[in-house]
C-alpha cells in the first residue's frame, strides 16, 4: 500500500520510520518531510496546511492511507477534508481535535466528565480575570485556551505577574484570537509524564510511558521549549499508575467524547502529572508528542499501519499492543540561541554512523539538503535517540552518539533523564 505522512519533524521522521518497516507498505510519501525523512520516503513540498493541494496529491497517487503528525491540520480540520475526498486518513477530525484546539473545551469536558485535573475558571475579558485573580491562591496557571505553539502557558508567581499575563494573553494578544478565552488554572506539583494512547473511537489503549524535557537548559531552567530530550519508560508510571489512568482518565476521556457527538480516533496525547493526590491531567493533544515519539515508536513491536488501521476501521479491542522491555533516551541536538534567536545552514558531519543500526537512530527535526550536504534548518535540528537494556544504559549510549555529531552552534542539555537516578 501507499502511505502519506503529513509533517516535518522529528516526529514524522520517527513515524516515517516505523512505517517503512511494515511489509503491507510499499511506498512512502511525506508532505513536507525533511532531510531525513528522505532516506525512508519521498518528500513533496506541499505544506501541511495545503488541504486541498494534499487530497489532489493523495486522489492522484493513490495513497491508501494518510497519517497526519502535527497538530495544526488536525486543529483545522484536515481529517474531514480527506473522509469528504473518500480517503482513508489517521487522525482525529475537527470536532474531536477541539481536544487540544481549546483549552476550554477540554477543560469543561474533564468537569463534566470528573476526569482528575487541576481546578479551573475559564474567562472571556480581562475585567473577569483581574477580579479573580484579586483573591486567588498564588502561584497560579494562565493558559491562552487555543493553540500557541506550546507557549500559551504562564505559571505565575505573584499577583503582579498574573496580571502582568492576563495583560500579555488577553489585551496584548501576544498569542492572538487564542487569547480571546483564558483558563485560570490552580497549580500543582509532582512527576509529569506523556502518556500516547492509540484510539478508535471506543477503545482507548496506552503506548508505554515517557517524559519530556520542556525547558531549554539544564536543570529545568531557562525558556520552554517543544522539547529538548524524552526519556521511556518512566519509572514513575508503575501498573498502578497506569491502572488507576485507564479507569479515571482514558476510558472516561474516550466515552466522554463519544458522549458529546465527537469519538476521538487518532493518537490521544495525555500529559499527566502525578500529584500526592493522584494521577492529574495537565492538557490533552490530539497528536502523537514530539520527541515522546522518537522514544515511544522505536520500543513498539508492532507493525504500527495494522494499529492505524484497527484505529480507523473501529477494531483497535482487537489489537495486542506491545513494547519491547528495554528502555529508550532521545537528546535533542538544536541551534544555540533556541528558542529565541539561532542561526541556520551550518553543515551537520557524522550522520553516515546512523544509517542501518538498529540501537542508534538520529531522526531529523530541522535539517536541509544543500549541494554542500545536509545543513541545520531550525532551533530542533536532531534527536539522538538510543536504546537500552535499562534507562541508565539508554542514557549512557544516547549522550555517547550525540559525539557523533558535529555542527556548528551545537547546543544539548546534559541532564536529559536525570530524573531516573531518583526512582
Ligand atoms: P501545557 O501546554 O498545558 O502542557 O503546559 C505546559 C507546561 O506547563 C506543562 O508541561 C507543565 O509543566 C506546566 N503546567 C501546565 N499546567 C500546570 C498546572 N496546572 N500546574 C503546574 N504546572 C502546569
Ligand atoms: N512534547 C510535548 C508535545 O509534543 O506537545
Amino acid at each position: 500500500m501507499k502511505v502519506l505522512i503529513v509533517g516535518g519533524g522529528g516526529r514524522e521522521h520517527a513515524i516515517a520510520w516505523k512505517v517503512a518497516q511494515s511489509p503491507l507498505v510499499d511506498k512512502i510519501y511525506c508532505a513536507p518531510g525533511n532531510a531525513g525523512i528522505e532516506e525512508v520516503a519521498e518528500c513533496v513540498p506541499i505544506g501541511a496546511m495545503e488541504f486541498d493541494k494534499l487530497v489532489d496529491f493523495a486522489r492522484e497517487k493513490e495513497i491508501d492511507l494518510t497519517v497526519v503528525g502535527m497538530d495544526d491540520p488536525l486543529i483545522g480540520g484536515i481529517v474531514d477534508k480527506f473522509k469528504a475526498a473518500g480517503l482513508r486518513v489517521f487522525g482525529p477530525d475537527k470536532a474531536a481535535a477541539r481536544i487540544e484546539g481549546s483549552k476550554a473545551f477540554s477543560k469543561d469536558l474533564m468537569k463534566k466528565y470528573g476526569i482528575p485535573t487541576a481546578n479551573y475558571l475559564n474567562v472571556t475579558s480581562a475585567e473577569e480575570a483581574y477580579a479573580f485573580l484579586e483573591t486567588a491562591k498564588m502561584p497560579i496557571v494562565l493558559k491562552a485556551s487555543g493553540p500557541a505553539l506550546g507557549k500559551g502557558v504562564l505559571i505565575c508567581n505573584t499577583l503582579e505577574e498574573a496580571k502582568a499575563g492576563v495583560k500579555e494573553i488577553m489585551e496584548d494578544k501576544k498569542f492572538g484570537d487564542s487569547g480571546n478565552t483564558m483558563v485560570i488554572e490552580e497549580f500543582m506539583t509532582g512527576r509529569e509524564v506523556s502518556a500516547l494512547c492509540f484510539c478508535d473511537g471506543k477503545t482507548i489503549k496506552p503506548m508505554t510511558s515517557a517524559q519530556d524535557h520542556k525547558r531549554a537548559k539544564d536543570g529545568d531552567q531557562g525558556l520552554n521549549t517543544g522539547g529538548m530530550g524524552t526519556f521511556s519508560p518512566s519509572p514513575f508510571y508503575t501498573k498502578e499508575v497506569d491502572a488507576y489512568c485507564m479507569e479515571h482518565i482514558y476510558k472516561p476521556t474516550v466515552a466522554a467524547m463519544q458522549s458529546e457527538g465527537c469519538p476521538f480516533v487518532g493518537v490521544l496525547f495525555v500529559g499527566l502529572m502525578l500529584t500526592q493526590d493522584g494521577p492529574k491531567v495537565l492538557e490533552y493533544n490530539c497528536r502523537f508528542g514530539d520527541p515522546e515519539t522518537q522514544v515511544v515508536l522505536p520500543r513498539m513491536k508492532n507493525d504500527i499501519v495494522e494499529v492505524f488501521e484497527a484505529c480507523i476501521d473501529g477494531t483497535l479491542d482487537q489489537v495486542d499492543l506491545q513494547f519491547a522491555d528495554n528502555a529508550a533516551v532521545c537528546v535533542v541536538l538544536a541551534s544555540d540561541g533556541y528558542p529565541v534567536k539561532y542561526e541556520k545552514g551550518f553543515v551537520i558531519d557524522g550522520l553516515d554512523r546512523f544509517k542501518g543500526n538498529d540501537q542508534y537512530f538520529c531522526f531529523h527535526a530541522g535539517t536541509k539538503k544543500t549541494p554542500e550536504g545536509i545543513v541545520t534548518n531550525g532551533g530542533r535540528v536532531l534527536g539522538v535517540t538510543a536504546l537500552g537494556s535499562n534507562l541508565v544504559e539508554a542514557r549512557s549510549n544516547a549522550y555517547k552518539a550525540t559525539d557523533w555529531i558535529q555542527f556548528k552552534n551545537k547546543y544539548m542539555r546534559h541532564d536529559i533523564g536525570k530524573a531516573i537516578d531518583e526512582a
